[in-house]
């Protein structure tokens, strides 16, 4: 496929005004995208759990104006409130995917969007808030089409969302979710993210994600910028390369339930993440002390136990938990008696790997 596949051809149906609301989840990856190309295209595949309870709920409400507009029309509202500092991105990815859907000028935009998780918790809303806001407009396209097929409908809305954010493209679906080329998925795309299309053990159903807020202060560096500084790093190609074998090695990971396995290949990929951070020019660091203390304390704790816990991290201090389902009550009260103390004002979210966007 080619992005030229995502161009409509003519719209059959007249909509004067409408709404539609979607709920999307947020995504956990667990071989990290980290490093793009121009357009949102991802230096290296990516894979990813989509989550369950941390979501973004958008109501796009739409009015068709008189006169096609010469610029985008809309207003943001975040919680009920107008929210002016999340414009410019809106607008960003108006105009990226307006070449995809040409309606969006003919219309006037009410985007009503709310987050389950606290808003500053350190947990990034673009994937979710990005990935609902794509589905929506694709519903309204759907109905300006009459009809569409539902696997161009979902590789659309992945497409969509990954031109306003590119984990974003893996939160329209689940529970797991491949984003970027890859030789051993013939399926998939750069343009857009698949279901993973393979085997999955049953260990990994139900897997569940305690996310540990250690610092719920904005970030000292945001992707975008941490994404632009793998241009010219030193070991781009190698960490690149990496990502490629660690897929290759996961997909027998899935197929075997090898949890032992599992915990490497997730462990080395949050860690990799951070060290790309670190070597970067410049460089910087964002980890806190207390997310080193808690990985110290999984491992430990994961010796002791013998039990399958293990740690990964996104683009921030917090820490994500990972562990199979039948673990819980032991990891739960491991959290309690042992990590609750690292986190900021006591505060983490239970989650666990859920099925992706609904339709409200
Ligand atoms: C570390 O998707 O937030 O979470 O495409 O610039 O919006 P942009 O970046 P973004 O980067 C996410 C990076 C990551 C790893 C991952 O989710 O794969």
């Amino acid at each position: 496929m080619t992005k030229k596949d995502f161009i409509p051809s003519s719209y059959i149906v007249h909509k004067t005004e409408g709404k539609v609301t979607y709920r999307s989840p947020s995504n956990i990856a667990l071989v990290k995208y980290w490093g793009k190309k121009e357009n949102q295209i991802p230096a290296n595949p990516s894979i990813s759990f989509t989550l369950d309870s941390c979501a973004t709920t958008t109501t796009l409400s739409y009015r068709k104006l008189k006169v096609r507009g010469t610029d985008f029309s809309f207003d943001l509202l975040f919680e009920g409130k107008p929210k002016p500092d999340f414009k410019p991105k809106i607008k960003t990815f108006f105009e990226r995917t307006e070449p995809y859907l040409p309606f969006l000028k003919d219309y006037h935009f009410t985007i009503e969007t709310s987050n389950t998780f606290p808003h500053s918790s350190g947990i990034a809303s673009s994937a979710s808030g990005m990935s609902a806001l794509a589905l929506c407009l694709m519903e309204l396209e759907r109905e300006l089409a009459n009809d569409m097929d539902p696997s161009h409908f979902a590789n659309k809305a992945s497409f969509l969302a990954r031109l306003g954010s590119g984990s974003a493209s893996r939160s329209t679906e689940g529970p797991i979710m491949q984003w970027g080329q890859h030789k051993d998925t013939p399926e998939s795309s750069d343009l857009f993210a698949i279901k993973y299309p393979y085997q999955v053990h049953e260990v990994f159903h139900n897997f569940q994600d305690t996310i540990l807020l250690v610092d719920q202060g904005t970030k000292q560096v945001s992707s975008t910028l941490g994404h632009n500084l793998m241009h010219n790093h030193p070991y781009a190609e190698q960490r690149f390369d990496q990502a490629h074998k660690n897929l290759t090695n996961l997909q027998l990971v899935f197929k075997e339930g090898n949890l032992s396995e599992f915990i490497k290949i997730v462990e080395s990929e949050a860690l990799t993440l951070h060290a790309m951070m670190m070597t970067s020019m410049p460089y910087f660091i964002l980890m806190k002390p207390n997310t080193l203390a808690i990985i110290n304390k999984i491992w430990a704790f994961r010796e002791a136990s013998k039990t399958h816990v293990c740690f990964t991290l996104d683009a921030g201090a917090n820490v994500h938990l990972l562990y199979p389902e039948n673990e819980k009550e032991k990891i739960k009260q491991f959290i309690k008696n042992e990590l609750v103390a690292y986190c900021e004002n006591g505060q983490y979210i239970c989650d666990q790997i859920g099925t992706g966007a609904k339709k409200l």
